[in-house]
């Protein structure tokens, strides 16, 4: 495509209005329709920001990304479900951009897609991962009591003790990430419950 021809076709699609308050319902129509488009390429610019953590290790046993594949791996074989594995597979995914609260980017994400149960575990992992090593740091290993009358702290004890305390074996068989990228867009497809869902009807 030409560089004229890019303008000119940028120039059709784009709405009118040069303040929200000018907008018209044509101009909603246009962006809706891109809207639509934009919403179907989440998984894939979820997958392509899980891959950033690929080689990245912070002095830790295994990389980011390879944590993240052993603990899907091992929330999978465990029997857990579609929604409850693709949160184990993004629940560090905020390490890059919320270096100081990872957890709540990925539960951002997720949380027009999952339980409430699921988003709170994804939510809270950190100061239930904390158990086991905010002591050497300094800091309380037992911040996550902090919870203990939440009807989700026993769901969020069991996913850090059996998946993510345990994923930094280097001799772990971990699925690949193409394993659970079907699940990925199987659980991103559609919101359950978001004011955009509406939006996405056609
Ligand atoms: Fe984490
Ligand atoms: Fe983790």
């Amino acid at each position: 495509m030409g560089i004229q021809e890019n303008i000119g076709h940028s120039v059709a699609e784009r709405a009118k209005f040069r303040e929200m308050k000018e907008g018209t319902k044509e101009d909603w129509a246009l962006i809706a329709g891109e809207y639509r488009a934009f919403a179907k390429g989440l998984p894939d610019r979820v997958l392509d920001h899980l891959k950033l953590l690929d080689g990245d290790f912070g002095g830790f046993p295994v990389c980011r990304l390879e944590h993240s594949l052993q603990t899907a791996t091992r929330a999978h074989r465990d029997g857990r479900g579609e929604q409850y594995v693709v949160m184990a597979l993004l629940h560090d995914i905020g390490d890059t951009l919320g270096s100081y609260n990872h957890p709540e980017v990925a539960a951002s994400i997720i949380k027009p897609f999952v339980t409430e149960e699921i988003h709170w575990i994804c939510q809270n992992h950190g100061a239930f991962q904390g158990y086991y090593y905010f002591h050497f740091l300094g800091m309380d290993q037992n911040a996550r009591d902090q919870f203990k009358d939440n009807p989700h702290y026993e769901a969020c004890r069991q996913f850090c003790e059996k998946y993510d305390q345990a994923a930094f074996d280097p001799d772990y068989d971990s699925e690949p990430l193409e394993f659970f990228e079907p699940m990925v867009r199987r659980v991103m497809e559609r919101p359950l419950v978001s004011a955009y869902a509406k939006a996405l009807d056609e």
